[in-house]
């Protein structure tokens, strides 16, 4: 088969540069703006955009969905994967092969798999965009968590930001961290127990921010920014009994967050399981409801970007 990869893939945070972040978001306040007059744009009437998951997902799935619907396009989603002759054997790059072929203009794709979301961009014709494979990258995720801050914070260069929880599962944090490479001045704490630290892959791959591992939050909070909690990833464990064993191991409450006097904003890229309690919601710090709103609009910028180019 030819190699067939459209310069409109988004597999990867660590070929985006920074201007590429600051033009999706100028685009991304002014759809905004827009949509916030009027339910239903048609800046993307006659595109549609095909979403492939196999692997379970709420947020993303759906914001992607609903941003294309917004601005005029069509979706046609492959369904859950149960009901799909993934079922019957069929492989990964025979169904990418089926999907380009039915002409959609953009496909969104999440999978378990390391590389799977390369190899449907290697398949496809038709741009690609990666909505996570397995613990490597979630590129749209990073994208609206830098959006996220810049609304907070007005801007990202001299940021402080604590990743906290399992970032050797996380691919949320990985793209978020290449992303932020792209800044000036900017310092990451990547907080969890040793056996949940950042992946050495991904530290390896940052040029310009300054980092420092911490087992736990309580010594940092008040210098940071942003605190950027995960879930512990059950799905990801291979021994049960590590998980229960590290289950639990960072919360955060009302009560744990009253002693300080100053408290970043909390981010999640969400789900949560068991580390943000739901008393902390009603705090104007806690972020991740707005940051996850904001993924719609972000992706809606994304997605008009190209269909458009
Ligand atoms: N943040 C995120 O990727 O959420 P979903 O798994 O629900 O898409």
């Amino acid at each position: 088969m030819p190699h067939a990869t459209s310069t409109d893939d988004i597999i990867s945070t660590l070929n985006l540069k920074r201007k590429f972040y600051e033009s999706l978001f100028k685009e991304t306040n002014t759809l905004r703006k827009k949509l916030e007059r009027k339910s239903m744009l048609d800046v993307c009437a006659d595109s549609v955009l095909a979403t492939v998951f196999m692997e379970p997902s709420t947020r993303t799935r759906l914001s992607f969905q609903f941003a294309m619907t917004k601005i005029g396009g069509r979706v046609i989603d492959f369904g859950p994967v149960e009901a799909t002759s993934t079922a019957k054997g069929e492989t990964f790059e025979d169904s990418m092969r089926m999907v380009d072929g039915y002409s959609p203009d953009v496909i969104v794709v999440r999978s378990k798999v390391v590389g799977a979301a390369q190899v449907a961009a290697d398949i496809c014709s038709t741009p690609v965009i990666n909505a996570g494979d397995g613990t490597n990258e979630h590129p749209t995720q990073a994208m609206l968590d830098l959006y996220t801050m810049q609304k907070a914070r007005g801007k990202i260069d001299g940021v402080k930001v604590g990743l906290m929880g399992d970032l050797s599962h996380s691919r949320t944090t990985s793209s978020l961290s290449y992303a932020l490479d792209q800044f000036n001045d900017v310092t990451v704490y990547y907080i969890a127990p040793a056996e949940l630290q950042i992946r050495p892959n991904v530290v390896a791959s940052l040029k310009h921010i300054q980092i420092e591992k911490k087992e736990n939050y309580e010594s940092i909070i008040s210098n940071l920014d942003f605190l950027y909690v995960t879930r512990l990833q059950k799905e990801r464990f291979t021994d049960p009994a590590e998980y229960d064993r590290l289950k639990g191991s960072y919360q955060l409450d009302k009560s744990s967050l009253s002693k300080y006097q100053r408290l970043p904003f909390i981010m999640h890229p969400l789900p949560r399981v068991d580390e943000l309690n739901p008393d902390i919601d009603g705090l104007p710090v806690a972020k991740y409801f707005e940051q996850a709103k904001n993924g719609m609009y972000v992706r809606a910028a994304l997605l008009k970007r190209i269909v458009s180019e």
